[in-house]
Parts: structure tokens; C-alpha cells; sequence
């Protein structure tokens, strides 16, 4: 018989921590594996609207409730030349894509990634090749996208049927440009001057511009710290953003201490913000520069068993995780983390949309589906939204070999506009269930409260082409309100989505 355990959490509506960017909700289209072709976009596919992109895709997408793509890598945007993706298709040439080993087919483009940003209303976020490219070129595809007409790049767009400018106003200033992996690496000191100059030249077009500098591609390089200091010891005054990657997943099988992977990504963001904070210190300066977490999941960069493609193939399988039941209660407490820390996380994205390690996957011709890990997001996207509560809370623990002893309880207040407050809480317990009391302090009286649950009893469930739907959240009957206090039981290894209405 598992061990009973409690936790409690209290807050009051009335101390935030800061208002959710809308940002935070961002996700990634990368020109990598089957996330463009047969993911967002198939022409011919039976779902396909007159623009190519699936219509099956896009409601799931709509479902999702992504606020903001970033495009089109990645690793891809160091060797791309964005204007093989503009103007007639017939005219678009064919690339080798030596970031992934594969053929780039140029069929999808800026054009049609904005097509889809506004189908489905959501923010543009632009990379610019800093690989192996630089400052004019990035400087003329902004002029192509934003400038209204009358110039030699402004007047092209128009003459590509695209009249109105695009109004991309978040751009990132390439891509992991710390990796070994990256076409065109560089030093910090390399990278921070040209980010420098490529941002100041970007803000003489448009000042009302928000730019993200590349941090460190992970909390484990070797340059972590190092790198984000030198880079903006050069580009402070320059940039807005500062980035931050991370992909968890397990290590030798210790799985307690992949359900705290959070805790990895808490420290990422301490040793991010310090960073940025003690070079503002040190230039004198009022700006806070803070954090695009602008990938960010569970990724099994090492599984067996993984094949490459074919090389030079055309939009082959890569990356295709297949989530189970623990990745998804994983992924929610990621959420977690970066509701928690909204103060100075203000965007983020989660790599990928689509079929790359993607909320929802497609078959060539045929079904798409959702992936365990879209519904944490989904809840997260449509009720996290209004201001971030300060928490207090106390959890029995669980003991990790990376982290030595975790809270089980993972959460975060969200106070809603319409005086609701959510409660995302994860139980990172891979075998104790708790129970969880909710104190919501000067609300006004506890109105209906329901709690949505992910858990399963087969942590390696998964949702596959042949079983769509074996992992899916379920009504919490266990939620009750008493005395001024919320109760429910939160299942070992779950995912769970408390709402409280006032009465
Ligand atoms: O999201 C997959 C890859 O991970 C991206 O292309 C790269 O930026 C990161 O290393």
C-alpha cells in the first residue's frame, strides 16, 4: 500500500509575482525533419486549405494555444538563405541543409510562415542566419518583411503578393552560436560584437524592435556563465532577450531524477538572470535584460535505436519522440518552472510544433494526433494566463541522485481575469500519490472548483498512430471544497489543473 502523504499550498490573490507574458507560450518551426513538410504544410493532403498547410493541423494547433512561433531554425537558420524561400515556387532552388544532412526543398518560405502565423493568429518570431551570414543580409530580409514599399526589398514582397508588411517585431540574433554543432560557430567575443552591430543596424530601421541575443545552447557547456557575460558585456544597451535551450531526459535510467529536471531549469534561469544582472551592475545601467527560453522540452537526444535519414533526403523522419505518460507530468512541471519565474522569463517557446519532438504528430496523407505532452501545455496556455501568485507551500519529499531531496510538489498559482484562480500542481513522485490543500487565502469566497488530471498507471504509456488517445487527461472526482479549503488527491507521477471560481 502507497504511503499517504500531504502537501499544502497557500496564496493570496492580492501578492503577485508578475503578470504572464503573453509570450511564454511560444512554440518552434524549424526547417528540420517532417516539422514543415507533412507536419504544418502538405499541400494535397485531404485536410490541406488553399495555402497547403493542413487543416487538420491547424485546428490542433488552435487547440495547442501557441502565442508566438519562432522560425526557421534551429541549426537550419545558420546555413539559410531566406530569399530561396520567397517568390514563385517553380523559381526556388534546391539546398543542401548541412545542419540536419538532408535537402531543403525551399517550397515553404517566409511568405507561407506568416500565411500560417496568420491563420492561426499568432506571434511571428524570426531568426536571422548570424552562421554563415551577417549584418546585411539580415538587414534586407527585414526590409523585405517590415518595410511597407517603394524599395528594392520592400517592393519584391509586393510583387510576391504580399501587399502588406509583416510586422515581425521579436527577432533573434541566430541560433546556439556557442555549439561546436552550429554552422558558423563563434567566440563570445566574436559573437557579442556582431550581435551588437546587427542589432543596432536592425533598431536603425525600427527601434520599437525586441531582440534576443543567443545564451548558452545549455546549462551544461562549458562556456555557461562565461558565455552570456561576454556576449552581453558587448550587447546590452543593443538587445532585449538573452536565450536560454534545454532538453531533459533521462540518464542511465535514474528516472527521480528526470521527474526534477525542473530543478535543472530553476538554476538555469538563477545563473541566467545573476549573469545579466551583475553585467547590468557593471555598466550602470536601469535595463534589465531578460530571458527567451526559446526551446525547451524533453528530448531523447541519445536513444537507442535512433536511425539518421538517408543523407540528402527530402523532409525525412527525425527527431520523431514518441512521449510517454512521464514525460508529459515531466514537461508540465517545465511549465511550471517557467510560470514560476515569468518575472524574468517574458518568452519562451517549445521546440517543436510538429512531428520533431512535437505536441502534435501527422502521417504523410493521413491523421494527426496529440502527443501526451500537448495537454499540458494546451492547460497551461488557456488557463495560465492573468498574474503569477506568490506561493507559499510545503511538500513532503522524494530523493534524487542529481538533485538529492525534491519537493514532490511542484506548483503555481495563476490569479485569471475573471477572478478565477488556477492551480497547475505536478506530483513529481514516481510512486506516492499526495494529498494536496489548497488555502486560497483573501479570495472571496470558494465558488466550483474542478481539477483536471494526467497520470497513467503505464508511465511509458504513449499516444501512437494506432492508439490516438491512451493518454489523455481525466476529471479529478477526488476535488472538493471545505471550510475555506480546496482538497484533492494528486495521483503519483501526474499532471493536474486545479481551477477555483469565487462564489
Ligand atoms: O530543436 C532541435 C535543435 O536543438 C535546434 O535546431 C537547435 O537549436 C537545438 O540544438
Amino acid at each position: 500500500m502507497a504511503e499517504h502523504r500531504r502537501a499544502r499550498i497557500e496564496f493570496d490573490p492580492r501578492f503577485t509575482v508578475a503578470e504572464v507574458p503573453e509570450r511564454l507560450f511560444g512554440s518552434f518551426v524549424e526547417h528540420l525533419g517532417r516539422c514543415v513538410y507533412t507536419g504544418i504544410y502538405e499541400p494535397g493532403h485531404p485536410t490541406a486549405n488553399a495555402d497547403g498547410l493542413r487543416g487538420d493541423v491547424l485546428d490542433l494547433v488552435a487547440e495547442l494555444g501557441p502565442t508566438m512561433i519562432r522560425y526557421p531554425g534551429g541549426n537550419f537558420v545558420s546555413g539559410y538563405r531566406w530569399e530561396d524561400g520567397v517568390g514563385p515556387k517553380e523559381d526556388r532552388p534546391r539546398r543542401l541543409d548541412l545542419a540536419w544532412g538532408v535537402t531543403e526543398t525551399n517550397q515553404f518560405g517566409l511568405g507561407e510562415f506568416i500565411k500560417f502565423c496568420r491563420t492561426v493568429g499568432v506571434e511571428p518570431n524570426m531568426a536571422v542566419n548570424l552562421g554563415t551570414r551577417g549584418l546585411q543580409e539580415a538587414l534586407d530580409l527585414l526590409e523585405y518583411a517590415n518595410h511597407p514599399g517603394g524599395t528594392h526589398w520592400s517592393d519584391l514582397r509586393r510583387s510576391h503578393g504580399d501587399e502588406e508588411p509583416y510586422g515581425i517585431r521579436l527577432w533573434c540574433l541566430g541560433n546556439e552560436m556557442d555549439g561546436p554543432w552550429q554552422i558558423g560557430q563563434r567566440t563570445a567575443a566574436e559573437y557579442g560584437r556582431l550581435a551588437d552591430r546587427t542589432a543596432r543596424a536592425m533598431r536603425m530601421f525600427d527601434s520599437g524592435l525586441d531582440l534576443v541575443a543567443c545564451g548558452s545552447s545549455s546549462r551544461g557547456m562549458p562556456t555557461f556563465g562565461a558565455w552570456e557575460a561576454e556576449v552581453l558585456e558587448h550587447s546590452y544597451e543593443s538587445v532585449d532577450y538573452i536565450s536560454a535551450h534545454a532538453y531533459y531526459h533521462p540518464v542511465d535510467g535514474d528516472l527521480d531524477s528526470f521527474m526534477a529536471s525542473a530543478q535543472d531549469m530553476e538554476l538555469f534561469i538563477d545563473g541566467v538572470v545573476a549573469t545579466a544582472d551583475s553585467v547590468g551592475a557593471k555598466l550602470k545601467s536601469d535595463k534589465k535584460i531578460n530571458i527567451s527560453f526559446d526551446e525547451w522540452n524533453v528530448w531523447y537526444q541519445s536513444s537507442e535505436g535512433y536511425e539518421p535519414p538517408e543523407r540528402w533526403s527530402e523532409a525525412p523522419r527525425q527527431l520523431e519522440d514518441q512521449y510517454s505518460a512521464m514525460d508529459a507530468v515531466v514537461f508540465g512541471s517545465l511549465l511550471v518552472t517557467l510560470l514560476r519565474r515569468c518575472d524574468r522569463v517574458t518568452a519562451a517557446c517549445l521546440a517543436q510544433l510538429v512531428n520533431v519532438i512535437g505536441p502534435i504528430m501527422t502521417e504523410p496523407g493521413g491523421p494527426a494526433w496529440r502527443q501526451t505532452t500537448f495537454f499540458p501545455f494546451a492547460e497551461a496556455s488557456r488557463f495560465g494566463r492573468g498574474k503569477v501568485l506568490r506561493l507559499g507551500a510545503a511538500s513532503p519529499s522524494f530523493t534524487t541522485a542529481k538533485f538529492g531531496p525534491v519537493e514532490a510538489l511542484h506548483s503555481v498559482a495563476v490569479a485569471n481575469e475573471d477572478g478565477s484562480v488556477t492551480v497547475f500542481a505536478v506530483n513529481r513522485d514516481l510512486k506516492a500519490p499526495l494529498t494536496l490543500e489548497v488555502d486560497p487565502g483573501a479570495m472571496a469566497g470558494i465558488g466550483e472548483v474542478t481539477c483536471s488530471t494526467l497520470t497513467h498507471a503505464d508511465p511509458d504509456a504513449k499516444n501512437t498512430l494506432e492508439d490516438q488517445t491512451r493518454v489523455a487527461p481525466a476529471a479529478n472526482e477526488t476535488v472538493r471544497a471545505a471550510d475555506g479549503t480546496v482538497t484533492v488527491e494528486l495521483p503519483a507521477m501526474s499532471w493536474n489543473t486545479i481551477r477555483i471560481h469565487p462564489k
